[in-house]
């Protein structure tokens, strides 16, 4: 995927960040129920959204950092990520966020559904992975109906709010996938 490019689904698009994307960023990104269980706290300074911009921009052929887009009236609902944490292992992690307001659409399954996709048609990676936390109840139901399995429990693998907190690993592999 060139910078520029845009994986097309259904309902959304997944395209590059843009520096005028700085306030739908913070709609999400200043929600402390969107980011509870993630790695980064809540922010609301305009600075701190245009430097995450920036920085997904320079992501090259390892980080595939994306606004999720309604086709319907382009607005910005929130972002999706595919990092390759190991070319040499063709494997890669997945994230996502949407703003709350988008929640229970089925937004973020399609966005990440396209993200997995391009990951193992384009990328021709062998392994796309998740840590999430064992609580996020809703990101455990996306990543199922995403096709990914629970591998195991990383016990106290991150510290949140003054708390060691237990992920579940999910994965899928390029079998699982091509298989259904
Ligand atoms: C995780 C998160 C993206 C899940 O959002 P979501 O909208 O529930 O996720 P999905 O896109 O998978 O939507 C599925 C829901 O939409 C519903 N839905 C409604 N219309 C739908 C449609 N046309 N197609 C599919 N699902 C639809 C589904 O029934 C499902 O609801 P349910 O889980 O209550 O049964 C959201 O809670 C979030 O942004 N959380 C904060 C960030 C975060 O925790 N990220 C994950 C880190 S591991």
């Amino acid at each position: 995927m060139s910078a520029a490019e845009e994986l097309v689904g259904c309902r959304v698009v997944l395209r590059p960040f843009v520096v005028d994307d700085v306030p739908a960023v913070l709609t999400y990104a200043s929600d402390p129920e969107v980011t509870r269980h993630l790695q980064w706290d809540a922010y609301d300074d305009p600075a701190t959204a245009a430097s995450f911009i920036r920085s997904t921009l320079g992501g090259g052929d390892t980080w595939f950092a994306r606004a999720i887009v309604l086709r319907d009236t382009a607005t910005v609902i929130g972002g999706a990520d595919l990092r390759v944490v190991s070319p040499a292992d063709r494997r890669a992690e997945l994230g996502y966020g949407l703003a709350r307001a988008y929640w229970g659409n089925g937004y973020a399954t399609e966005a990440a559904g396209l993200l997995v996709r391009f990951g193992f048609d384009r990328l021709n990676l062998l392994r796309i992975q998740a840590a999430c936390a064992v609580e996020n109840e809703r990101s455990i139901r996306t990543l199922e109906r995403l096709g990914l399995r629970r591998e195991g429990r990383l016990a106290q693998y991150r510290w949140k709010a003054g708390t060691a907190r237990d992920l579940f690993l999910y994965a899928i592999t390029r079998a699982d996938w091509a298989a259904g």
